[in-house]
């Protein structure tokens, strides 16, 4: 292991989605919707929803084997898998994930920073490169959160939908393309009643109410707070590296909602041909939503080696958060 060099050098992506499309009219039949208030008001024409033996292990294996192959290589010493789906309360699904990526043996654990989960997942597989504890990290953000929603609930049941995304990490230089950084994140348990699922854990085992096992949101406030402290992070890595929002080419952030991505672009002041946008097609996939844009645009071409490319969430929690890279020649596998 060479300490020497300490950047995060991003080497592979890999995405996976469920087969099944759910259109918003499918939604409409079960619920008091339309297509039209779901296109409108979240920018979610379709997503894609897993079937029931299909869980956040099997997605991240899928997208973790997709990025090894675009990475070139499977050897990786750590796997880091942000969720808030883990398949059990305890223990955690990463060890699982390696396991059926052939990995068995490696440093393999769980990050639950809930929609910040990638951006958390990407900060923690860098300190273990930069403290030479790996070489090259696994880092996979998997969800099925549309488990999580309630089937009654036309508030959540719309919004979410289910994939993996993953990114192959190995050591390099910090001027190299790929190389991650600086991170800024950050946390505010206060607002945790915003977004939650109140029963289900190790303090709630047993839920009163049934629709205590499911997601409770506050929509509005969460698009308040999303759009503020989006922006106030990508202000904050842009400031640490002498950069201006005009020297940004793509904007990933997380996929929540259109109309969140728009208005943390225009507190920005960012043109809008700079937002990378795949939420039409798969919905808020918490964990799984950044690198699943990532491997759209590569895909569509509208992310190109060389650009420079800001990453922010936010999620639950509250968490949220950003880094930077220049985009490598790296094409999802
Ligand atoms: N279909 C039709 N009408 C609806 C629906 C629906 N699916 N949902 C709400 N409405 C109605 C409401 O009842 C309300 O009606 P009223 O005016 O008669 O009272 C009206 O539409 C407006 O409701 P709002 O809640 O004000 O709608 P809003 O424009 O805020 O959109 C939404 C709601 C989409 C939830 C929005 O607030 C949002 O996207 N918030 C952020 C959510 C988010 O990002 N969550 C994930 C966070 S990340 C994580 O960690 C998981």
């Amino acid at each position: 292991m060479h300490k020497g060099h300490s950047a995060a050098v991003l080497t592979g992506l890999g995405a996976w989605l469920p087969p099944r499309v759910v259109g918003n009219d499918e939604i409409a039949q079960r619920l008091d919707t339309s297509d039209e208030w779901i296109r409108t008001r979240t920018g979610i024409r379709e997503r894609r929803i897993a079937d029931p033996d299909t869980s956040t292990v099997d997605m991240a294996v899928h997208a973790g084997g997709n990025a090894l192959r675009s990475a070139g290589s499977d050897v990786v010493d750590a796997l880091v898998l942000a969720t808030s789906t883990a398949d059990q309360l305890c223990p955690a699904s990463a060890p699982q994930v390696a396991s059926g990526l052939g990995l068995s043996g490696i440093a393999a654990f769980d990050v639950n920073a809930v929609c910040t989960g990638f951006v958390y997942a990407l900060a923690t597989g860098a300190g273990l490169i930069a403290g030479g504890i790996a070489d090259r990290v696994l880092v996979i953000g998997s969800d099925v959160f549309s488990r999580l929603c309630d089937p009654a609930d036309r508030g959540t049941m719309p919004i979410f939908g289910d994939g993996a995304g993953a990114v192959v990490l190995r050591r390099g230089l910090p001027d190299e393309p790929g190389a991650l950084g600086p991170f800024d994140l950050h946390s505010e348990g206060d607002r945790a009643e915003l977004l939650t699922v109140p029963a289900g854990g190790a303090k709630q085992r047993e839920a009163a109410d049934p629709h205590d096992y499911f997601v409770t949101m506050q929509g509005q406030a969460i698009f308040r707070h999303a759009c503020a402290r989006m922006a106030e992070s990508a202000r904050a890595v842009l400031e640490r590296t002498g950069l201006e929002i005009g020297d940004v080419d793509r904007f990933v952030a997380h996929q929540a909602n259109i109309r969140i991505l728009q208005a943390t672009a225009k507190q920005l002041g960012l043109p809008g041909d700079r937002v990378v946008a795949n939420i039409g097609r798969v919905g808020n996939t918490s964990a799984a939503s950044i690198p699943l844009a990532l491997a759209d645009a590569c895909e569509d071409r509208s992310l190109q080696p060389g650009h420079r490319v800001l990453l922010t969430a936010f999620g639950a929690g509250l968490t949220w958060g950003s880094t930077l890279l220049t985009w490598p020649d790296v094409k999802p596998g």
